[in-house]
Parts: C-alpha cells; sequence; structure tokens
C-alpha cells in the first residue's frame, strides 16, 4: 500500500487524499482488528500482531512486534522472518532504528527490490551465501540448483528462505518475548534433495538480546547452512556509511575467494592483511587498499573463520562486535558457528529508499551472518554442511545491543 501510496500523493488532488486517509483507516482497522484477535491468544503486552499485506495469491502476511523490558522494540515479519526493523537506544537514551528494511510488504515484493536482491534482514536459506555453478553431489549424485549470482547458487535459489511465508507463533518464556517461525521445504525444492522441517526461532531477552536459535530435521542427506541477513548501520538506519564503525572479529583466518566470490580453499591467516579484525578497526581504515581479495569483493564480503579453540560446537563463543563512535552503540555477537561472513554492504548504490525516505547508498549498512563456510558441499577441507535423516540441525547466534562512550578493550 505504501509505494501506490507515494504515487498517489504525487499526483496530489483533495479527493486522492481523502480517498488515501480511507485506505490508511481501514488498514489501521483491519491491523487492529488482527491485534484483537490475537490479543485473544496467550500473547501479553510485550507482544502485538498486525497484518502487513497480502502476497499476490492471497495469502495474508503478519508483523509480530516485541518489546523487551528497556524499550528494545523489534518488527518481525512471517515473509521471509525478515527483521523489518530494531529500535535500541543510543549513550543518550534515545532511540533509533538500526536497521535496514521497509515499511511496506509491497517493497519487499517489488521487482526493484527483487532486481536488487540485498536480503535485507531476511532468513537465508537452506544454503547461506555461495554454491559454485549451482553444482554439488552427495551420495553419487549430483545435484543442480538456480544460478541467480552470475553462475554461482546465492543464498538458496529464486525463492530462498527469505522470500517464503513462514507459520508463525509468538510466546512469552523465562527467557523474554519471541517468535517462532516454521517453514517445510519440500523435497527438490530449489533443486535441493530431501523434505527439510526449519524452525526459526527469535528470542528478545531483557539483558537486551535477541537470541536467533535455527533447528532443522530432513528425510534425506541435505546440505544446509542457516544464516539470519540483517543489515545494520548504529547510526540509525538511512544515515551515512558504516566505514567509521569500528569493527573487532574474533577471526585469526578468511577463505579468499576467486573473482566470482566463491572460496579458493585456501584458509589464510588475517595477519599483516587489512582482513585483520582481530583489534577493533574501523571499517573503512582499509577498505580502499589496493589488494587482490578487496578487489574481488568490492570491499570486504568475505568469511571469516572464527577462533573456537576447543569450545564444543553448541557453544557460544564471540564472532564480532562493532561500535559506533557518534551513538556509542555497541553490537556484540556470539555464535555456535564456525565462520561468520562480513559484508560491508558493497553492492548498496542509493538506488533503494528506506524507512525514513533515504537512498540506502553504497556502504551505508554492514551484514555480519554467522554461518558455515561457503561452498561447502564443493570443499571437502571445509567443515561438512550436510545434514542427514535422524540428526538434527541446531546452531544458535546472539547479538547483545548496549551502548557506551568508548570500546575499551
Ligand atoms: C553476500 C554478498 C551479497 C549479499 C547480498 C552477502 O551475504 O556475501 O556477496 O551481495 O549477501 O546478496
Amino acid at each position: 500500500m505504501p509505494l501506490m501510496y507515494s504515487q498517489r500523493l504525487r499526483n496530489g488532488s483533495p479527493l486522492l487524499l481523502g480517498a488515501i486517509a480511507a485506505v490508511l483507516w481501514a488498514n489501521t482497522a483491519q491491523a487492529q482488528s488482527s491485534s484483537e484477535d490475537n490479543a485473544g491468544s496467550s500473547v501479553g503486552s510485550g507482544i502485538q500482531t498486525s497484518v502487513f499485506g497480502h502476497l499476490p495469491d492471497g495469502r495474508q502476511v503478519d508483523v509480530y512486534q516485541l518489546t523487551n523490558a528497556n524499550g528494545i522494540e523489534l518488527r518481525v515479519t512471517n515473509y521471509g522472518g525478515i527483521i523489518l526493523s530494531l529500535k535500541t537506544p543510543d549513550m543518550d537514551g534515545k532511540f533509533d532504528d538500526i536497521a535496514l528494511g521497509f515499511d511496506s510488504l509491497e517493497a519487499y515484493l517489488s521487482d526493484e527490490y527483487r532486481q536488487a536482491n540485498p536480503y535485507f534482514g531476511a532468513i537465508i536459506g537452506r544454503y547461506g551465501n555461495r554454491i559454485a555453478g549451482g553444482q554439488f553431489s552427495l551420495d553419487g549424485e549430483t545435484y543442480s540448483l538456480a544460478t541467480n549470482d552470475g553462475s554461482n547458487h546465492l543464498h538458496g535459489g529464486d525463492q530462498g528462505f527469505d522470500k517464503v511465508l513462514w507459520q508463525a507463533e509468538p510466546f512469552e518464556s523465562d527467557a523474554g518475548n519471541g517468535l517462532v517461525l516454521r517453514y517445510t521445504s519440500e523435497d527438490g525444492e530449489e533443486g535441493y534433495p530431501g523434505k527439510l522441517e526449519v524452525e526459526v526461532t527469535y528470542t528478545l531477552t531483557d539483558n537486551d538480546e535477541l537470541m536467533v536459535d535455527y533447528r532443522a530435521v530432513t528425510d534425506k542427506a541435505t546440505p544446509i547452512n542457516l544464516t539470519q541477513h540483517s543489515y545494520f548501520n548504529l547510526k540509525g538506519e538511512g544515515s551515512d556509511t558504516i566505514l567509521d564503525h569500528q569493527l573487532m572479529i574474533n577471526a585469526p583466518e578468511f577463505t579468499p575467494v576467486n573473482d566470482t566470490l566463491i572460496p579458493t580453499g585456501e584458509i589464510r591467516p588475517v595477519e599483516g592483511t587489512p582482513f585483520d579484525f582481530t583489534q577493533a578497526t574501523p571499517i573503512g581504515e582499509r577498505i580502499e587498499q589496493e589488494n587482490e581479495q578487496l578487489a574481488f569483493g568490492g570491499g570486504y564480503d568475505h568469511n571469516f573463520v572464527l577462533a573456537r579453540d576447543n569450545a564444543a560446537s553448541d557453544e557460544l563463543v564471540l564472532a564480532a562486535k562493532v561500535w559506533e563512535p557518534q551513538s556509542g552503540r555497541l553490537v556484540e555477537i556470539t555464535t555456535t558457528e564456525p565462520a561468520i561472513q562480513f559484508y560491508s554492504g558493497n553492492f548498496l548504490n542509493g538506488d533503494l529508499t528506506g524507512k525514513q525516505g533515504q537512498a540506502y547508498e553504497h556502504r551505508s549498512g554492514f551484514a555480519l551472518e554467522t554461518q558455515h563456510y561457503p561452498d561447502s558441499p564443493n570443499q571437502e577441507a571445509f567443515p561438512s554442511t550436510i545434514l542427514v535423516p535422524g540428526e538434527t540441525y541446531r546452531s544458535r547466534t546472539v547479538y547483545r545491543f548496549s551502548a557506551q562512550q568508548d570500546l575499551g578493550s
């Protein structure tokens, strides 16, 4: 609706404005009646449900607004499990929305957005990042996937988990207010083997954490690598670049790529390279250095191998911290995953307009995607991403939001 809304506004006649008011009123009424329906369920004041819109086939899409005891507010839709907004305080207690995205379902469904395909805020699956040539072999069979990124397969294909409607169930628990999203990916969907039942749970805790839990089971062996693709700008979405944000990645190594961003197989120490973020460093400090890897990515777009030492595979370890000096906002990411993709928003080019009407310019948001390594199904030396029947895929990532005057040690 807002897309039509802005088009109509440009026409600007009073009659049309009256029509808009009526439409907006109807929308609000619809949203209210939907929250009233939901208020009847076990959901309390920390969770509000409203209608986001309808898919072209008529299915209703909802928005869930979760609030914690300190006023942090997260809005999620069951379309793609997309995080629409996240409001957190700066060091003066002023709340801003730090997640890039849109206010309307139409914006996510638009051709313009689908062509740019930045995957703002979405759940990514079955496989986060790239699979070379859209092909892999498993148990003697070769599988062909969509090649939706040049000659490679990216983020699950043409209709990955970011573009499907999930079943949603809000809940309140001792851990916080949350939302469980469930999706069944049928055998053969996007070329992948096996019927995969997936569950992703967002929990907003009173300790100012967003906890994301992933769980899946399959009836045939299949690759799986789920992640969350939020872009943050800790100054507030729609602000200028993220180049002054200071980033620490707890990774002594990274996986260099070829010119189509497929890992070469090498695991290279970061020491002495622009990829050394073991000490907090402004993202922009070395991004323009002459460096083949930076040239391939158009900036940072690489998989960092985390220092997990002897941590068990279900143990959370620190993956990254990002601190923004003006607002003092800090996000700390811990995960059970072995790696994290750091993407400095290199493909944003100002073509998409965000929630405040500001264009999302080059590098105006960053993504830190916890994951297994890209192209693992074709790289035997990488940790396996194959889930087999009888086993359960489990993964957890926690983002903790705070604000402080300096980064400290
Ligand atoms: C990838 C980028 C890609 C971006 C948006 C990131 O996870 O690493 O190469 O452009 O997602 O699709």
